[in-house]
């Protein structure tokens, strides 16, 4: 028998006790579970034993809070929908397997009717973490709206500085007391430092200088110069596509951008770790960037096996000074981002523990 049967099988087997036609839930995409008013889970279809990694087999006539860990948030849920006998949905509620794995779903607690204490029926739909930056379009248009806001507060910024530091200046030299200018040397330090840094923030003040690149002779730049910064601490796996043809673009701004991405990837490792970076490259054709659909266009994948990048940083991974490092200027991300924006291109991530995975997508003007 195909395992897949026998699972079917031993579901069946499983859940005749509870009653419940699962023919037709299995066959859904979304997760089912149906909780007793007891706390136990009573049936559950196919899609949520995958979710839940728990066969119907073990899972059913096992309380809720052995199969997930309920936290307050859950249980605030699963109790109002109960007594308010009403269905209750949560968008983007993180759920927590038992085996520690975490998942953000939607969420839709609907109580059933017909007994005093309502069973409830649980439609769990996971949502991809990264779904929100990872849109192309959405990213696109945060990253303009982003370089407008950077470019305006630059200007402002600029601007006074210049002033402040030309001031220092004179009044230094005006000083009766040689020793105070320890004090104007302070202003005019900090005044470059500023200005350094907008500057940074800015991305490279180069014009592009596009000339005709062999995707790969950068990549395996990469993979020498790391290999050279990390004292060979990192294995590097290549995945190329030899077809991929050579084009327009500047080899030493796109050196830039991968190492940016792979330096943080190394980072990220655990000391003790066996770090692996994988180099993918492959085409896609008829890929719409920024509103511009390209006939072909190249990704590069940086994939790592690292812990993946924390929750709390995804909103804003490729905004400036957004870092999870405490010596970090969180500048690489956003500097890489608006190098690729420059080329009509853009960045994209997926992140899970044990696989990160940034792609670099550059229109191909073959
Ligand atoms: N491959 C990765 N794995 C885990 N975390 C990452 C990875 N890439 C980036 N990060 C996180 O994103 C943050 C921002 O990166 P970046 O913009 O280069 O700034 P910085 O490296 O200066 O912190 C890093 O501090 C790190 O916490
Ligand atoms: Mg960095």
């Amino acid at each position: 028998m195909n395992p897949y049967m026998r699972r079917l099988r031993q579901r069946r087997a499983a859940q005749q006790s509870s009653g419940f036609d699962n023919s037709v839930l299995d066959t859904l995409a979304t997760s089912v579970i149906l909780v007793g008013a007891d706390g136990r889970v009573e049936a559950i279809n196919l899609a949520g034993e995958t979710l839940l990694e728990a066969s119907a087999s073990r899972a059913i006539g096992e309380p809720l809070s052995e199969i997930l860990q309920l936290s307050d948030e859950w249980i605030t849920l699963l109790h109002q929908a109960q007594s308010e006998d009403f269905p209750m949905v949560r968008r983007g509620i993180i759920m927590i397997l038992r085996s520690g794995h975490q998942q953000t779903v939607d969420l839709t607690v609907s109580p059933l009717h017909g007994d005093e204490t309502p069973k409830l029926l649980l439609e769990l739909a996971p949502i991809d973490r990264l779904n929100a930056i990872s849109e192309g379009e959405n990213l696109w248009q945060a990253q303009a709206s982003l370089r407008q806001i950077i470019k305006g507060l630059a200007h402002e910024v600029k601007n006074p500085l210049g002033g402040i530091r030309g001031a220092a200046q004179l009044l230094s030299k005006e000083l009766p007391e040689p020793a105070l200018s320890e004090y104007t040397d302070v202003i005019m330090e900090e005044a470059d430092r500023l200005r350094t840094l907008v500057d940074r923030m800015l991305g490279p003040r180069e014009q592009l200088n596009k000339r005709p690149c062999n995707i790969h002779e950068i990549t395996e730049r990469v993979t020498q110069l790391l290999a050279a910064e990390t004292l060979g601490a990192i294995d590097f796996d290549r995945d190329y596509d030899p077809s991929l043809p050579e084009f327009e673009a500047d080899p030493d701004q796109l050196l830039q951008v991968m190492l940016n991405i792979t330096r943080n990837a190394w980072q990220a490792m655990p000391n003790d770790s066996e770090g692996v970076i994988t180099l993918r490259t492959r085409s896609r054709r008829q890929y719409t960037i920024g509103g511009n659909r390209h006939k072909l266009v190249c990704a590069v994948e940086i994939i790592d096996n690292g812990p993946g990048i924390p929750d709390e940083l995804l909103p804003g991974l490729f905004l400036p000074m957004v870092t999870g490092r405490a010596n970090g200027t969180g500048l690489g991300l956003s500097i890489a981002q608006m190098i690729t924006n420059r080329h009509g291109g853009l960045i994209q991530c997926q992140t899970e523990p044990g696989r990160t995975v940034f792609t670099i997508l550059l229109p191909m003007e073959v």
